[in-house]
């Protein structure tokens, strides 16, 4: 039989899957084939091409969001609280339901530090489903370069364990981590009830997720962190086609008579 894993009262084949989506076509292509859709503030950079996620606004997830829950019907849909706009209890419970209330998301996902962990429980009595990031946590970085695996020396194992229990016990429904170590990953597995979904953080996690234009290299990169599995090169690909469409035109191969109204 196959394991499986309970996540907001809906049982999941184990380990799940998650990938990210933007817009309305790569979420129909995204829904019922995986189990969770995250409208990541990874946007900021992947779609808007700006160099960290600092400058995603709750008006860009508020847009985002809505056009993926209006294009699925079967995944569940996490939707990520843009840098800044959690900072205090008060303030992350206005931002987190102007968030729900407009995209009808499922699940908010904060990424949280020790500090975070009363947003967390708040957000949570008040009934709003939460998922904690942590580890490797973007939105600390200005510039992308400087990230590093996290879990290598006692103090971050320590460090880690502890956010990620305090998180359960502060309501979150399940723990994100980013780029932590196989050992850590496996131990906060197993030192928690709630499921753990991994980016570059082992086959231990209880579920993996991918930001979708890496998984399928969308704009050809040469150069894509250790963890990312590229399943196609779509940018390669599309490259070639490119090609023959501007041949075809430029010669009057395109449009010829199959494609033309008479
Ligand atoms: O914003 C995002 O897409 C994320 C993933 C990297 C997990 O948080």
């Amino acid at each position: 039989m196959k394991k499986q894993i309970k996540f907001l009262n809906k049982i999941f084949n184990k380990p799940i899957t998650c990938l990210t989506a933007y817009s309305a076509s790569i979420a129909k292509l995204l829904d019922g084939n995986i189990d969770i859709i995250l409208v990541g503030d990874s946007l900021g950079s992947t779609l808007y091409g700006m160099k960290n996620t600092r400058g995603v606004t709750i008006n860009m997830m508020k847009l985002h969001g809505k056009v993926v829950t209006e294009n699925v019907k079967k995944s569940i849909v996490v939707i990520d609280m843009p840098y800044k706009s959690y900072t205090n209890k008060v303030m992350a419970f206005k931002n987190a339901r102007k968030l729900i209330n407009f995209t009808k998301a499922n699940v908010l996902k904060l990424e949280i530090q020790k500090k975070t962990i009363p947003i967390i429980k708040y957000l949570s009595k008040k009934k709003l489903n939460v998922i904690a990031h942590i580890g490797v946590t973007p939105q600390s970085f200005i510039d992308f370069k400087k990230i590093k695996i996290v879990g290598k020396n006692d103090q971050e194992k320590k460090q880690l364990l502890e956010l990620a229990v305090n998180a359960e016990l502060a309501g979150a429904q399940a723990i994100l981590l980013e780029c932590v170590t196989e050992k850590v990953s496996k131990e906060i597995t197993a030192s928690v009830s709630i499921p753990t979904i991994g980016i570059g953080s082992s086959k231990y996690c209880d579920g993996q997720v991918l930001v979708f234009d890496d998984l399928i290299n969308i704009d050809d990169q040469k150069k894509l962190p250790r963890f990312v599995k590229t399943y196609m090169n779509f940018g390669k690909e599309t490259k070639k086609v490119l090609k023959k469409f501007s041949k075809e035109v430029k010669s009057k191969k395109f449009p010829n008579k199959k494609f033309t109204y008479q």
